[in-house]
């Protein structure tokens, strides 16, 4: 298989108290280790075998018949995107070309926050919150279940886990409070920035960008898959 073993880029416990160890365990060993179990049984053998695992998710969302191989690939690198998006004393307002954008598009770190946190708060049962590059501008978007950026066109700049395996050993019920945590104390912007640089490195336009003074502060356009 051409699928990398997954694996957290840091220690268990480096994000305590935000995020404890015994959720970081669970989740990466429990959760995300089964999704890359099941993903290598089912290409073992095939001709799926030798794709990428960009390539393999792209390649079976287009064939019903093969979703449940789609879900589980697109669950790795899910959380291969959300531990990259984490970092140990992160959080706080973004910096860089990711500062600029954000905003450019949402006028100020403030109404980012308060329209990251709604889209969190609205998104209904499990799933993904994503801050993503689409078509020359950020974007805040929710997906549903095993539901992935990558098979959208968008660029995935940020993940934040919405399944409640992600939070409930921490926070029981309280999303909101997890999704405050997670922007004040855990996020990597120098993550979203390396991914934003590489992409306009390699000729993403930025015609379509808007221009800071031409754009108007309105509400962020979240969208379910
Ligand atoms: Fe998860």
């Amino acid at each position: 298989m051409n699928i990398e073993s997954p694996g957290i880029p840091y220690n268990f416990s480096d994000l305590e108290p935000a995020m404890s160890r015994d959720t970081l365990v669970f989740h990466s060993l429990r959760h995300q280790r089964v999704c890359f179990d099941r993903t290598a049984a089912l290409v073992r053998g095939t001709d799926l075998e030798t794709l990428s695992l960009e390539e393999l998710i792209r390649t079976t969302e287009r064939n019903p018949a093969q979703h449940a191989l789609y879900r589980y690939a697109a669950e790795v690198w899910n959380h291969n995107v959300f531990w990259r998006s984490m970092r140990p004393r992160g959080g706080g307002a973004p910096h860089g070309l990711v500062g600029e954008h954000l905003g450019a598009r949402f006028g100020s770190h403030e109404r980012f926050v308060r329209e990251f946190k709604e889209a969190a708060g609205a998104h209904f049962g499990s799933g993904w919150l994503w801050l993503v590059w689409r078509r020359g501008a950020l974007d805040i978007v929710t997906t549903v279940n095993a539901g992935t950026p990558l098979v959208r066109g968008d660029t995935a700049l940020l993940a934040l886990d919405l399944w409640e395996h992600a939070y409930y050993l921490d926070y029981q019920n309280r999303r909101g409070a997890y999704v405050s945590t997670f922007l004040e104390e855990l996020v990597n912007w120098d993550f979203a920035n390396r991914t934003l640089a590489e992409l306009l490195a390699n000729g993403e336009t930025l015609a379509a960008r808007p221009r800071a003074a031409a754009v108007p502060v309105t509400p962020a356009r979240v969208r379910a898959s």
